[in-house]
């Protein structure tokens, strides 16, 4: 299917689900409930997951409930969208250490079923095409996504420019995406250029997509990838090519939609 688009030909294009939410705290908790689900219902799911300020609050409430309820997570495959490179082993800012403060700490995954891009890999390029192989063996069932700062639409750290096809590979960061996530590292200056992350493509093949978006500064990316035209200017607008992907916002990030019941 994604093939047509390369040769400028018809494609089925869905209606994204949209739900929005009047607090950030909501869709937290929506995002928890969806995640938990999935868990209940395939107990081997094969999922990705992302990182960053916006999947922070998801993850409380899903390690409180795993406490809570006595949840068993031991069957779950995990895939990270993505992971800076190079950075040292064990950087504070990495996205391996995120996801071991976040939720791996808390929950009984067992570390051979969780993978990240080596943040220290020799050669990014090959360490993707390592991931990719890893990916290809373990079909993912749902993938949970942010959305990038500013006007960058990115997915994952699928930049500006990507295309519908991209598979795991090395890319380098956007300016905006470099100036937002620099609060992250201790020193800014020291931020790598570039990344691994999925592809589109990988992101295109899951069973199902929830993106969260919380905030003002997602107004605009959402409404972009929502409203205007599907392509590579907004890598996220390509999600509406997928039959089962739905958008949960607060009503901060669903403002500038002009559907928004907000
Ligand atoms: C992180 C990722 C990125 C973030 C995006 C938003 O694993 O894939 O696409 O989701 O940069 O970051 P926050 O949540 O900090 O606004």
């Amino acid at each position: 299917m994604f093939e047509k688009l390369k040769q400028n030909e018809s494609l089925t294009v869905y209606k994204p689900e949209v739900l929005i939410f009047p607090t950030p705290q909501e869709v937290d908790m929506y995002a928890a409930k969806i995640f938990i689900a999935q868990v209940k219902l395939k107990p081997n799911s094969v999922l990705t997951l992302p990182t960053s300020s916006t999947p922070e609050g998801m993850y409380r409430l899903v390690v409180q409930t795993y406490k809570e309820l006595g949840l068993e997570f031991s069957q779950l495959t995990i895939f990270n969208l993505d992971e800076y490179w190079p950075l040292a082993p064990n950087h504070e800012a990495s996205y391996a250490s995120y996801m071991e403060r976040n939720l791996f700490q808390y929950v009984n995954i067992p570390p051979s079923q969780r993978y990240i891009p080596n943040c220290y890999a020799d050669d990014p390029q090959i360490e993707a095409e390592r991931y990719e192989e890893l990916l290809r063996q373990n079909p993912v069932d749902l993938a949970i996504l942010g959305i990038g700062p500013g006007t960058t639409c990115h997915i994952g750290f699928n930049e500006r420019g990507s295309s519908v096809n991209s598979r795991t590979r090395y890319v380098l960061l956007d300016e905006q995406t470099r100036k937002a996530n620099a609060r992250f590292f201790p020193n800014p200056e020291a931020m790598p250029l570039g990344a691994i992350t999925q592809g589109i493509g990988n992101i295109l093949e899951t069973g199902s997509i929830m993106l969260l978006a919380k905030g003002e500064n997602k107004a605009w990316g959402i409404q972009r990838t929502l409203e205007g035209p599907i392509g590579n200017e907004a890598p996220a607008s390509y999600l509406r090519l997928h039959p089962h992907v739905t958008f949960v916002l607060d009503q901060q990030a669903a403002k500038l939609l002009n559907t928004s019941a907000a």
